[in-house]
């Protein structure tokens, strides 16, 4: 992992170059959940394309740029889109920006995605916040030499998201008026959706929602000493809980369905963290 260092620093250095102050919080915007970053007051956008090291997503839904900007004066750095590692791309690269926003003074990961629902109480449309989480990935962004320069050899993942974050968006779900379902998020390599038994055994394991995101995200979070904050959106019942087949048109319908609630959400989380710091 030498030079991945310098990479970062070199990206951050040409973003501190181009934004008007720096970043407390990383958000990261996942299926059809992109536009909330056009929301963000004095917003700033850098395409992907212009930051070395970064790479645009192929997937529909996924916008390629970052977006600087404001809410409820909290400092945030969006990521409209990101990249998935079943995008052939190892560990390491899916989390580079990720990495470069903390460089840039990001110290707070909100992370979201949407996934399939495998806790059978749970219906497209609901939002979960992510109490733990499961790699099932095969992979790691932390696999290789390590730099103690982003964090230890064995980071500690007993909190992996954080409590406190956890409970500002349980309180900011209650304010809008909806209930926020709480549980684990099975990371999956993808980019088949699973089959039944594959979410059976999600479900045996203790998982509520499956998804092909976040997980790496998240371990190279706690690496650089970051609070997270996992929000999904459940899209679609898992596969062989409803006789529907699962497609990508369906999930980015069903989060743009929910934008409102999602919206409320995340600007109820901004105001918290605003008032809190
Ligand atoms: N499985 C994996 N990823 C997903 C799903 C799913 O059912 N829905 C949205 N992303």
């Amino acid at each position: 992992m030498r030079g991945e260092f310098e990479k970062v620093d070199a990206a951050a250095a040409m973003l501190a170059a181009r934004v008007p102050s720096p970043p407390t919080v990383a958000l990261v915007l996942g299926s059809g959940l992109g536009d909330y970053a056009d929301t963000l007051e004095g917003a700033v956008a850098v395409d992907y394309a212009d930051i070395p090291g970064f790479h645009a997503s192929t997937v529909s839904g996924h916008a390629g740029r970052l977006v600087f900007g404001e809410r409820a004066g909290v400092r945030i750095a969006a990521m409209q889109g990101r990249i998935h590692a079943y995008e052939g791309h190892d560990a390491a690269t899916v989390v580079f920006p990720l990495r470069t926003l903390w460089r840039l003074g990001a110290r707070t990961l909100v992370v979201t995605n949407a996934a399939g629902g495998a806790n059978p109480g749970f219906v497209p449309g609901d939002l979960m916040c992510i109490t733990d989480h499961l790699n099932l990935t095969g992979t790691s962004p932390l696999v290789g030499e390590n730099d103690e320069r982003f964090g230890p050899r064995f980071p500690d993942m007993s909190e992996a998201y954080s409590k406190r974050l956890a409970a500002i968006a349980r309180a900011a779900s209650a304010d809008a008026g909806f209930v926020l379902r709480s549980g684990v998020y099975a990371g999956m390599l993808g980019p088949a959706y699973e089959t039944p038994a594959e979410v059976r055994m999600v479900q045996r394991l203790g998982g509520d929602a499956v998804g092909m995101s976040t997980v790496l995200e998240v371990i190279a979070a706690r690496h650089l000493k970051m609070d997270v904050l996992g929000l999904s959106c459940i899209t679609n019942f898992g596969a062989g809980l409803s006789d529907a087949p699962l497609d990508h048109a369906e999930v980015k319908e069903v989060a743009s369905r929910v934008r409102s609630r999602f919206v409320a959400l995340l600007d109820g989380v901004f105001a918290k963290l605003g008032v809190a710091s």
